[in-house]
């Protein structure tokens, strides 16, 4: 497993990235709100870039020539570490705004069956699926799952991912989901870069409410999201709104006791089939995930507003789907677009933003520089951190991914491949090479 240790972020020396062959800011326009439309692929390319860092955070950015003549630079350059990044391509960290790691062990049987034709929601309906992770997440101790969290932190980390929400959803009782948020708060709490945490209690209904979901959403309304709340273990609560999971109904009820105890909402919506999201408007979501079925007319009605349609292609790639999420009828009608890996055990086990960016690429007609502003400064407006994450711009935290690469689009190119070498975390520098 990875370890880490949480620096003083007072004590870290000042960083220097200098030389940057391709130093993508994603800073731009000024305009408020989520990129959307043509806004989406300005990147704020700075070639020969550097970055000046201190303290966790950015203190300038600019071109090479341009930090080398700073004063500060020339009187205490001797106290600054440097990374040379000849040929290289830096851009902020992913923001991976949805991912489900508290799982004990890959579905391999599932992955089997859906080669030999079975689907999603056959195998769930047979008791695969969700539900067949639940009963090794109920048994597991804290220090298993922790352990399991941790490593896909570090797995992230090393793919250029600086900020990971994570959600819980596979234990579906009060104590296993609170376990669960327990192991993400510790985990996060060893892994220098940033955790948002999501309760994901109405997953799927679990077997012993089978006929009974009602019964089951009161618990989620009145014992979890309250007890969740109380001890500040997530800032968002999410819903599982599909056939064979929750109705609109039951995630208006979540969404409410969710704003009751203070806490923000997100939804995994149309994937398996359309429902009409303009109920859950009101709620004002930080985002709708999977949009593989949405109608024109919740599109227009996102297009007027800061909720982010988050794409999560690596669920399509791995299920062998042929449709994927309308990215290019979202994007053009001005529905700000996320990508994430939505990674876990059943639909999607990949880390990598890389590949969500590359399937973006082939799959959804995305060009790679629209692919990489969603899976930065779009993902920090779908988790609601934008002012600190998901662009690099002096004050913002110093969360950074060098890539070995010369030109930008290479990393969805190399479609499989890792190329990222090194990666900074709230200015902690965590290298593979
Ligand atoms: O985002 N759709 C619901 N949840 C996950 C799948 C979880 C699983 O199959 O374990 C998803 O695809
Ligand atoms: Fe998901």
């Amino acid at each position: 497993m990875t370890s880490y240790r949480k620096p003083d972020r007072q004590i870290l020396p000042p960083l220097l990235l200098a030389d940057i062959g391709q130093l993508l800011t994603l800073s731009c326009s000024g305009k408020p709100g989520p990129r959307r439309g043509s806004d989406l692929k300005e990147l704020g390319i700075i070639e020969n870039g550097a970055i000046l860092c201190a303290g966790g955070k950015i203190v300038s950015v600019g071109t090479t020539k341009d930090a080398l003549r700073d004063p500060w630079l020339k009187k205490n350059r001797k106290k600054v570490t440097e990374i040379d990044c000849t040929g290289k391509v830096v851009l902020p960290g992913f923001v991976d705004s949805h991912t489900h790691p508290v799982f004990v062990s890959p579905r391999l049987v599932d992955f089997e069956k859906r080669i030999e034709g079975a689907s999603y929601e056959e195998i769930a309906s047979a008791g695969g699926g969700i539900q067949s992770s639940v009963e090794a997440v109920r048994r597991a101790g804290s220090s298993t799952l922790v352990g399991k969290v941790l490593a896909a932190l570090g797995d992230m980390a090393t793919h250029g991912t600086t900020t990971v929400e994570a959600k819980s959803g596979y234990g579906l009782t009060v104590q296993a989901e609170l376990k669960s948020l327990e192991a993400i708060r510790d985990a996060a709490a060893q892994w220098p870069g940033t955790v948002i945490a999501t309760l994901l209690g109405a997953h799927v209904v679990p077997k012993e409410f089978a006929g009974r979901s009602q019964k089951y959403v009161e618990i989620v309304c009145k014992e979890m999201i309250p007890r969740a709340a109380r001890r500040k273990l997530a800032q968002f609560v999410d819903v599982f709104c599909d056939k064979g999971a929750f109705t609109a109904e039951q995630t208006e009820q979540i969404f409410d006791a969710a704003g009751q105890h203070g806490l923000e909402v997100r939804a995994h919506v149309g994937q398996l089939s359309e429902s009409s999201l303009r109920p859950f408007l009101r709620f004002s979501p930080a985002s709708f995930d999977h949009m593989d079925h949405v109608s024109d007319d919740d599109i227009a009605q996102l297009a007027r507003r800061d909720t982010v349609a988050t794409l999560v292609p690596g669920a399509n790639y791995f299920l062998g789907l042929k449709d994927y999420p309308p990215a290019r009828k979202l994007i053009d009608a001005g529905v700000p677009v996320a990508l994430a890996t939505d990674y876990n055990p059943g639909t999607s086990p990949t880390m990598s933003m890389s590949m969500a960016m590359s399937l973006a690429c082939t799959q959804m007609n995305m060009p790679p520089a629209e692919a990489i502003a969603a899976a930065t400064i779009n993902g920090a407006w779908a988790l609601r951190v934008a002012d600190r994450k998901g662009s690099i711009e002096p004050g913002k935290d110093a969360d950074l991914a060098v890539f070995a690469v010369d030109d930008y689009r290479e990393i969805p190119y190399w479609f499989g491949a890792n190329h990222c070498s090194v990666t900074v975390m709230n200015g902690t520098i965590s290298s593979r090479l």
